[in-house]
């Protein structure tokens, strides 16, 4: 493998055109991306393994597939907290937890996440899905070590993204080059995960590869460690 095939490709988007792009595909988004993205999401959830009264944050929650079955994991006694950058992600998110009866347990904020309005250990897990290789090479470790900050002691991070590690693949060469030549378009791009989990100072619980039809992606669930461990 070249030292090209191992360099993640940077993010020429700005916010705003992260904004307008989602905002734009908040209609479809389910069409086509929800299709590749379902399996590996409930996955990782199921292995994030939330429980009744738990408080859980979900960064990019999108069209809130995974927001309702965390609303639902979490029970009556516990809360969900959601953060997209895109109003209208989040429009078609309150109308699912509405539709579902499941609004009065969530609290969904319009930012970039990366701004993390939350107060230190307020969570007990943080769930995002195809989120976190949308932030650029330099904002990975700083989104991390926020969600370091707003975890409690033994708190859990759940990941989904898509993966660099075979970075050699044909799909996967395929995939950049046409990120490439429609970075606003085609944003995610494979990043190292589990290397970023760790070095953020999360003790890696479970990792696995899937595929998207060609395209490997990796779950990545991990602990924040007590204060006395670090
Ligand atoms: C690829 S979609 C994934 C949606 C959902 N997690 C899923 O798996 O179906 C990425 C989501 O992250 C949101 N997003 C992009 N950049 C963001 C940022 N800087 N802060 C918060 N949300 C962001 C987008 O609006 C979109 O809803």
């Amino acid at each position: 493998m070249s030292s090209d095939a191992r360099t993640v490709l940077p993010v020429i988007r700005t916010k705003a055109q992260a904004k307008e792009i989602y905002d734009k595909m908040s209609p479809f988004y389910d069409y086509f991306a929800g299709v590749f993205e379902r399996k590996s999401r409930n996955e990782a959830l199921k292995r994030l393994n939330i429980s009744r009264g738990e408080t859980v944050l979900e960064i990019g929650f999108g069209t809130g597939h995974c927001l309702k079955q965390i609303t639902e994991a979490v029970g009556h006694e516990g809360r969900v907290y959601g953060i997209d950058i895109s109003s209208r992600m989040l429009a078609a998110s309150r109308r699912r937890l509405e539709k579902a009866g499941l609004w009065s347990r969530a609290e969904l904020t319009c930012d970039d996440a990366l701004k993390m309005p939350y107060t230190d250990s307020k969570f007990d897990a943080v769930f995002s899905s195809f989120t976190l290789e949308l932030f650029d090479s330099p904002e990975i470790p700083q989104m991390l070590a926020k969600i370091r900050r707003v975890l409690r002691p033994n708190g859990r991070i759940g990941v989904v993204s898509l993966s660099k590690e075979d970075g050699d693949s044909r799909f996967l060469t395929l995939y950049e080059w046409l990120h490439r030549k429609l970075p606003r378009y085609i944003d995610c791009r494979p990043i190292y995960a589990e290397r970023s989990i760790e070095d953020a100072g999360f003790e890696i619980q479970y990792k696995e590869r899937v595929g998207l039809f060609g395209l490997p992606a990796d779950i990545v669930i991990g602990t924040k460690p007590p204060p006395y461990l670090t």
